[in-house]
């Protein structure tokens, strides 16, 4: 199967940082199909040449076992282009034309991997210059929109010119192979089904956690936020996935469909609920890995007084038959402890305690990152004691070591199914949407706190867990982070 692979956006971070490594990674591995071209556009003069040993700098800083060796990268640079295009010039969408309609290739595959605001006349001008037929994908980065407007109004527009199955948007976090194996631990095996609802989960808590703070990217961030960047799109695509119903087939829309529910089914925030039940917070200067790190404030770019959050913390519920009353804690925030991210399944305690000591509740503990696994915690007998002592041991499964040689990493992943067809693992625009519309009563509290001169988020020490507010949060319930459990 030929395919022709634009990005848009060819000299970004994204590009070199993300999209092109993660190429070379599927060519090296032979997984990406022959017949393939890379056409990178973006606004500044250069041949193909210049742009590949360009290109070929850039893969310098990509980490060693992923970088190519010269024949390797010679080889690859094969299927590399350049075309200089200045977005806002419709004329210059003809040298995407033109290169396409140099060949038949059986799947043209836009990514947009430029600046969010220049989404929608890009995907105009694709329609304008006829690149649009039948054979074509358009793929979008996050963030798609700041709000529910301004999401609505780039779905209205790429709508205009893709069909919903033409436009792919991207979450990354669908693409890690921790989230196929939620999938798979859910729906390829009959173990947890049956305990997979109230009556057997006292709770589940998500946290991506990362221990980085916002680097050189302070003016970007400081307008998106960490409910913008990590809560409306990946921790909710992970609260989906945990929390859906088991869907008919493995088919794209019988999967979103199913998510969109549990979407629907969240409790909506109240201005009163906002305050209860959600914390946000902003690093401190602090200590990250034994260094010193600056405050959020003293960041590059970063607006003197800035209320921007930078983590976040809340509890909500999925309203329906299988999880009433269960509380969903997700958080997530940057420069915390360590870069950790996990799904927490928290199973109720035995209901009739008959041994002596401490008894744990199960819990299923489902790694993303650093490392991704599986741990299932049980209670055992030490068979040390002269009484029959309990001890909490674990059940370990590292899917690194596991399938170490077939590991496909999350864009690797996304864009071999961009070229496919394969939908499954992206997000379709009422999901989209529909997350927007949940996170949105937050984002107008904390608007019109601000307005009244609020206190703004808590500080929290770089390097901690978060403001003590997110152990409260929790306590109030009975529970705690399984850091502090
Ligand atoms: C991105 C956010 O979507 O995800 C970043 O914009 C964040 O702020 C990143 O650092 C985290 O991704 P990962 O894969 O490193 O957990």
């Amino acid at each position: 199967m030929s395919f022709d692979l634009v990005f848009f956006g060819g000299t970004g971070d994204l590009t070199w940082r993300k999209l092109m490594p993660a190429l070379f990674q599927a060519f090296r591995h032979g997984k990406l199909p022959p017949g393939g071209r890379i056409l990178a556009v973006a606004r500044d003069e250069q041949t193909d040449e210049q742009y590949r040993a360009w290109l070929h700098e850039r893969f310098q800083d990509v980490e060693i076992a992923k970088r190519p060796n010269a024949a390797e990268f010679a080889r690859f640079a094969e299927l590399v282009f350049y075309k200089k295009v200045d977005l806002s010039q419709p004329e210059h969408y003809s040298r995407v034309r033109d290169w396409v309609a140099e060949r038949d290739a059986d799947t043209v595959v836009f990514f947009v991997a430029t600046a969010p605001h220049l989404f929608t006349q890009v995907c105009l001008q694709l329609g304008a210059a006829g690149l649009n037929g039948p054979r074509t994908r358009v793929v979008l980065e996050k963030p798609l929109g700041h709000d529910l407007a301004s999401a609505q109004e780039i779905n209205r527009a790429v709508s205009s010119v893709f069909s919903e199955s033409q436009a792919l948007r991207i979450d990354h976090y669908l693409g890690k192979p921790s989230v196929q194996n939620l999938m798979a631990l859910r729906f390829g095996n009959a173990l947890f089904e049956p305990l997979w609802r109230r009556e057997c989960i006292a709770n589940i808590q998500i946290t991506l956690a990362e221990g980085l703070g916002v680097g050189t990217r302070g003016d970007f961030y400081d307008s998106t936020g960490a409910l913008r960047d990590m809560v409306q799109n990946h921790a909710l695509q992970l609260l989906t996935m945990i929390a859906m119903e088991p869907p008919s087939s493995n088919n794209a829309d019988a999967i979103r469909d199913e998510k969109l529910k549990v979407l629907r089914s969240l409790r909506p925030f109240t201005p009163e609920t906002v305050i209860r039940d959600v914390v946000r917070g902003q690093y401190r200067a602090g200590n990250v890995d034994g260094k010193k790190v600056p405050a959020y404030l003293d960041e590059a770019k970063v607006p003197a007084g800035s209320h921007c959050e930078t983590f976040v913390a809340l509890r909500t519920e999925v309203q329906n038959w299988r999880w009433a009353g269960v509380p969903f804690y997700l958080r997530t925030g940057k420069r915390l402890a360590a870069r950790d991210s996990q799904i927490v399944v928290n199973f109720r305690p035995v209901p009739h305690p008959i041994f002596p000591g401490a008894n744990r509740a199960n819990k299923l503990v489902i790694k993303l990152q650093p490392e991704d696994g599986l741990e299932l915690h049980l209670m055992a007998a030490t068979g040390t004691g002269v009484s029959e002592q309990l001890a909490p041991v674990s059940l370990d499964l590292d899917f690194g070591k596991a399938f170490a040689s077939e590991r496909v990493g999350a864009y690797e992943r996304l864009l071999l199914d961009a070229i496919a067809g394969r939908l499954n693992l992206f997000v379709r625009s009422d999901e989209q949407e529909q997350a927007w519309r949940w996170v949105e009563p937050i984002l107008n509290a904390w608007a019109a706190d601000k307005e009244n001169s609020g206190e703004g988020p808590r500080g929290y020490a770089a390097g901690s867990w978060g403001p003590a507010a997110a152990s409260a949060l929790i306590a109030r319930d009975g529970c705690a982070w399984s850091e502090e459990q």
